[in-house]
């Protein structure tokens, strides 16, 4: 199934939630829409991309997360690893030539259900902390 974005998930800080809204629809296209007809080409291409774009976004939220003293900041970062490493099994699983629609298959059940999970979950903190601040803080 696709991610579906619910306003639940937004953290209010529109930076944070158009990046989430990003990962959301690329982890959907490469799944959903593609899978079974891009190229090995096309796919490490996006992989690249994602993996870096996941990179600077866990990047900036976990400064957010420490900027508005989120409780929940060092299981944040401690998530972000998680991903970091079910990527680098979906990376070495396409270095060894798994077909495109397979590898779709393991990016879903790795990437987006990691994913949905931490919107819902771990992040949905920040929109909390963000929601106690003075307005104008952010
Ligand atoms: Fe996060």
């Amino acid at each position: 199934m696709p991610i579906s974005w619910e306003p639940s998930m937004a953290t209010g800080i529109a930076r944070i939630d158009d990046q989430h809204r990003t990962l959301v629809d690329t982890l959907n296209y490469v799944t959903h829409t593609l899978a079974s007809d891009m190229t090995p080409g096309d796919l490490q291409s996006i992989l690249d991309w994602l993996g870096n774009y996941a990179d600077s976004h866990f990047l900036f939220e976990e400064a957010c997360m420490d900027r508005y003293r989120c409780p929940r900041a060092a299981e944040n970062r401690a998530a972000h690893k998680q991903f970091r490493d079910l990527f680098q099994e979906v990376r070495e699983q396409q270095a060894q030539g798994i077909d495109t629609r397979e590898l779709g298959i393991l990016i879903e059940q790795r990437l987006s259900n990691w994913l949905l999970d931490h919107l819902c979950g771990v992040d949905s903190a920040l929109g909390k902390c963000v929601r106690q601040a003075a307005p104008g803080t952010h």
